[in-house]
């Protein structure tokens, strides 16, 4: 965690099945992307002008994908910051370990997709930016 940085971090261009009757794109473990997904949530109902994220995680790595709508994921490794603006759902933001991340600007109706790389463990969050920047010096 203390040493990655958002260059780590990319956009996935994930299968799309392409189809006059709806597109379909595929996400499978260790092929389309780097880990076993071990759990999948979803942000949704996001009311205008409402910031989610606001932490790290330390061994967690994630992939985040615009199923519906758009918002802005503001990468942070305590140097540098990067900003991806999702709006495509056969776009996959992969966040690695040790990474601040800030979501704004969601769309009405946006719904935000997360697979991610290890069961929820609060233990695993870095919610106080500080004590991130102390960890990454
Ligand atoms: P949090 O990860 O802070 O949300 P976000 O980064 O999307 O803004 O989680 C918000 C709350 O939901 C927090 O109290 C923890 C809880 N939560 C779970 O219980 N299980 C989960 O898998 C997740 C992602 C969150």
């Amino acid at each position: 965690m203390k040493q990655t940085t958002v260059d780590d971090c990319r956009i996935i261009d994930l299968r799309k099945i392409s189809d006059p009757r709806g597109n379909l794109t595929v996400i499978e473990s260790n092929g389309d992307i780097p880990f076993d997904i071990k759990r999948v949530y979803y942000l949704y109902d996001v009311p205008g002008g409402e910031s989610r994220g606001a932490h790290a995680h330390k061994q967690l790595q994630q992939l985040i994908v615009a199923a519906s709508g758009s918002f802005t994921v503001t990468l942070d490794d305590g140097t540098k910051k990067r900003s991806f603006n999702l709006k495509r759902s056969y776009y996959g933001l992969l966040v690695v370990p040790g990474i601040w991340r800030d979501l704004d600007d969601f769309s009405s109706g946006s719904v935000l997709l997360c697979l991610a790389s290890e069961h929820y463990d609060e233990k695993d969050y870095v919610r106080d930016y500080q004590e991130f920047l102390e960890y990454k010096k």
